[in-house]
């Protein structure tokens, strides 16, 4: 039922309740090696930054933090950084997403139950439906809820106050937000791709976390195949783990990566199985491009925006890929990872 999947997370407890319950972006596996405060937050210099002010600022004045619209691809870790956010404000955070407030009353129950304060978090915001986005307005900007009561000629709206508090909103589409509703967020963040080492200092620190003896430089390898992405470079760990226990090896260098990674089809650039299909497709049926994203998505059996959302973005940050008004482009760098010849015969 959408109300009950809306839950009440204290951050320093959330680990157990996900386990428990599993939710959305977040399973639960995931939560042991979530970072709980701002310091332990590696990478995202930018963001944590700005964050870091805004979190200051508004506790020195007894305030609710300004609301705050996360984007970017997923698993860069947009849920950990509002549960960080509260952490570091010293409230809880509630935990829903877009799809899990189907009806007024779902919003509505949030809104009235919500603390002086406390984190009201969103995942897939760009999904809200129309009433729920209109009942948000005036929460957001005046912590206000106007609910109608009564129907017809005798329909009146009803104000009614809620607690101070502090929406973060995520989303993979910060395009296909409204702009009334992007407007009413203080602080719009875009997460990035992380950087090597960043990767590498998180891989580190799962290991640490998961008692595993991992070489500096087999965390690299892991941190080179991870597509920039924190959440899948933990996944990755797993899964070497795995191997590394089946096999009985309690030390794990960089030849047990690349063969536990290699066994998961995950290439030495981190490209996984689905990019290296988009890429094949291309060349294979479509000289490279430029092609159109729903001729691909229906070429590849895939969802447009998932296409768009999950796989493209770290293609084009590698520059493996490219938009052009035309359409999509296989680059050289692509096809040369591809084993393409570079340049086409005539
Ligand atoms: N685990 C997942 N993301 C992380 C991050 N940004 N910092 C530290 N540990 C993480």
């Amino acid at each position: 039922m959408a109300a009950t999947e809306s839950r009440l997370l204290d951050p320093t407890a959330v680990a157990e309740e996900q386990l428990q319950e599993g939710h959305g972006e977040t399973p639960g596996r995931e939560d042991s090696l979530r970072p709980r405060r701002l310091a332990d937050y590696i990478g995202q210099s930018e963001l944590k930054q700005v964050l870091g002010i805004a979190v200051a600022a508004t506790r020195s004045r007894g305030e609710a933090l300004d609301h705050v619209l996360l984007h970017g691809p997923p698993g860069l870790g947009k849920t950990t950084m509002a549960l960080v956010l509260a952490q570091e404000l010293g409230v809880r955070c509630r935990i829903t997403s877009a799809p899990a407030l189907e009806r007024p009353r779902d919003i509505i129950g949030l809104l009235v139950n919500l603390q002086a304060h406390e984190v009201l978090f969103i995942d897939e915001i760009h999904r809200l439906n129309r009433v729920a986005e209109e009942l948000l307005y005036p929460a957001m900007e005046d912590y206000r809820l106007d609910l109608t009561v009564g129907k017809g000629t005798t329909a009146r709206t009803r104000s009614l106050p809620i607690a101070p508090f502090t929406l973060v909103g995520a989303t993979t589409r910060a395009g296909a937000l409204s702009s009334p509703l992007r407007d009413r967020f203080g602080l719009i963040q875009r997460l990035e791709f992380y950087e090597l080492e960043d990767l590498q200092a998180i891989v580190v620190r799962a290991a640490g976390l998961l008692r595993l003896q991992l070489e500096v430089d087999a965390a690299l390898e892991v941190a080179r195949r991870c597509r920039g992405t924190p959440r899948i470079a933990n996944r990755l760990l797993r899964r070497v783990r795995d191997v590394a226990s089946v096999q009985g090896h309690e030390h794990i260098g960089v030849e047990l990566v690349q063969e536990a990674l290699s066994l998961h089809r995950v290439d030495d650039r981190g490209l996984d199985a689905s990019d290296r299909r988009l890429l094949t497709l291309m060349l294979e049926g479509y000289g490279g491009g430029p092609v159109g994203l729903e001729t691909l998505a229906a070429g590849l059996g895939e969802d447009p925006t998932t296409l768009e959302t999950v796989i493209e973005p770290f293609l084009l940050q590698q520059g493996l890929l490219q938009r052009t008004p035309r359409g999509r482009l296989v680059t050289a760098a692509g096809r040369a990872h591809l084993g393409w010849p570079v340049q086409q015969a005539a």
